[in-house]
């Protein structure tokens, strides 16, 4: 039977928060008592995801194994890749190839936080669309859509398209980041082409699966936060 294996990115440059992030990896700063990894991490365990695979930067990985080991005092067990340059969100299953083997993946980014009781629902829905065929993604309501992946719903509120941060969102309604995917995703990420700034982008991924018909898109209700840490002012 599959699993749902779980993959945390954590690498890039974070060069948004410079000069915080040139001598520390931005997942490890603090947010309130804890370092920002800990909340994707705490996501993954919720979800019943026990195996779990960290992609970092050469610079950062001992850092991580410092902090998390192998994961055992958790109960869980936590392996951990080099990604040598942020080529894109969706080369995670490229690194995570042999990680993955046959089962089903979610990853989630290293730099989102989700907060409420309620989420939890939504990942057990995500879970049982796995165990459908369908993969999954979640969609929030945000000011500033023009910096994320926009979703673009026809009038049944059915998805037609994801624009990566287009200059003319056609809609408030953005991706967040975390993502279930059934296996074919490490295929499908093979065969992506570079995106014009040179990355494998998760959201060739999420439209492909939109073309197949394959993808379900969960919108967060009010009662979620959710929080990309990626710049001073998010
Ligand atoms: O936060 C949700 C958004 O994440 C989605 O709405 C977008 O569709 C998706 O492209 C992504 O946009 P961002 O601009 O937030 O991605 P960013 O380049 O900031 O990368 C997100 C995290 O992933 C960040 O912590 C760095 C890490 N990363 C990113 C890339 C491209 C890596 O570790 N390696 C990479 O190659």
């Amino acid at each position: 039977m599959k699993i749902t294996k779980g993959i945390i990115l954590a690498g890039g440059n974070g060069s948004r928060l410079y000069p915080l992030t040139l001598g520390t990896s931005k997942q490890l700063l603090p947010v309130y008592d804890k370092p920002m990894i800990y909340y994707p991490l705490s996501i993954l365990i919720q979800a019943g995801i026990i195996e779990i695979l960290v992609i970092t930067t050469k610079t950062d990985i001992n850092k991580f194994k410092t902090l998390l080991g192998d994961g055992t005092n958790l109960g869980i067990k936590i392996q951990y890749e080099i990604q040598a340059q942020p080529n894109g969100i969706a080369e995670s299953f490229l690194i995570g190839e042999n990680f993955i083997g046959s089962n089903n993946v979610c990853l989630i980014l290293g730099d989102n936080i989700f907060h409420g009781d309620n989420f939890f629902k939504y990942i057990k829905k995500a879970q049982k669309n796995l165990h459908d065929g369908y993969s999954s993604i979640f969609g929030v309501e945000v000011d500033n859509p023009e910096n994320f992946g926009v979703i673009n719903l026809d009038n049944n509120n059915k998805l037609l398209r994801i624009a990566e941060k287009p200059k003319n969102p056609k809609s408030s309604l953005i991706v967040s980041g975390i993502y279930f995917y059934t296996n074919d995703v490490v295929n499908i990420s093979k065969s992506l082409n570079l995106s014009s700034r040179g990355e494998k982008e998760i959201t060739d991924i999420n439209n492909y699966y939109i073309s197949k018909k394959k993808l379900k898109l969960n919108l967060l209700d009010k009662s979620i936060s959710w929080i990309d840490t990626g710049t001073y002012s998010s």
